[in-house]
């Protein structure tokens, strides 16, 4: 049976209070549609880890700090809903934006620290703008588990404390970044490549893989990540907008690799915007 496709809030509710009154554990997906098998990854844990299935796509506005990247982003819900529909999800809630932001909506989620920085840094305004809609996402579905991708690891970071912060009663699922087969991570702005970008954008993950390692075998994280950067840089990247070793508990800066930690960057090839991570584990005995 295809899933219903719910618009307004209300129709939602009826099905969620009905869940919830039969005792089942709904999870949901929040996404930005057009779906890819990163986020069909998402959708199966999610399916395997709860009773009822909620995914939904919602292109939010508040959290794109260039106009144009927001005018560029694919919309497809068509395809999106056939790419569901083996999955057997329960609902897919793609919301009319008064659900989302109501006349007079004055209200903005933010949160400190882990926004810091990296994509922080760069995108003025863009994890005000998920917390906010991630918040009104999760009590608008009233899931008990969400489902993130670990390639957004700092927007997970930023979830993860704003449902500790604020005490939402809701499991927060980080999901391990799905890639090509040469190592590039699913991501819908891959569509935006051409063929001869494409077949250089890998030079990312390539590059922060390579780091990894030798951070994890000992080298200096200096010098290991001046020849990452590099190497993207001869890979075909026009520029790289950062590239930083950090805390994969709380994002905090890193010169050494003293904890279990991320290697993360974000980089720009043919005008479009990637960004990826690795982790970045102290070999077994190092302090
Ligand atoms: O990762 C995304 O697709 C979006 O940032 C999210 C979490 C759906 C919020 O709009």
């Amino acid at each position: 049976m295809t899933a219903p496709i719910l618009r307004r809030l209300g129709g939602l509710r009826t099905l969620t209070d009905r869940w919830q009154a039969e005792g089942t554990r709904i999870a949901v997906v929040p996404t930005m549609g057009a779906l890819h098998a990163g986020h069909l990854s998402l959708v199966a844990a999610a399916r395997a880890g709860a009773d009822r299935v909620i995914v939904t796509i919602f292109v939010n506005p508040r959290q794109f700090d260039n106009p144009d990247d927001l005018a560029k982003y694919p919309r497809t819900e068509g395809s999106d809903a056939e790419k569901l529909a083996p999955l057997g999800i329960d609902a897919l809630y793609v919301p009319d934006p008064d659900q989302i932001y109501p006349e007079g909506f004055s209200t903005t989620v933010s949160v400190a620290g882990v926004s810091e920085g990296l994509c922080g840094a760069h995108r003025p305004g863009h994890f005000d703008g998920v917390a906010t809609v991630v918040s009104k996402l999760l009590l608008q579905t009233q899931a008990r588990r969400a489902f993130f991708g670990e390639k957004d690891y700092q927007q997970l970071m930023v979830v993860r404390r704003l449902v500790r912060d604020l005490d939402l009663p809701v499991e927060i699922v980080g999901h391990p970044t799905v890639r090509e087969g040469d190592g590039l991570a699913l991501s819908s702005r891959n569509q935006r490549l051409s063929p001869a970008a494409r077949a250089r954008a890998s030079a990312l993950f390539a590059a922060l893989d390579a780091a990894a390692r030798e951070i994890a075998r000992g080298a200096p994280v200096g010098a290991t990540l001046q020849q990452a950067h590099r190497a993207i840089l001869a890979g075909g990247y026009a520029s790289v907008e950062y590239l930083e070793l950090r805390s994969a508990a709380d994002l905090a800066p890193l010169a050494a690799l003293t904890e279990p930690a991320r290697l993360l960057a974000a980089a720009h090839i043919e005008g479009v915007r990637l960004i990826d991570n690795v982790p970045v584990a102290p070999a077994r005995g190092a302090s």
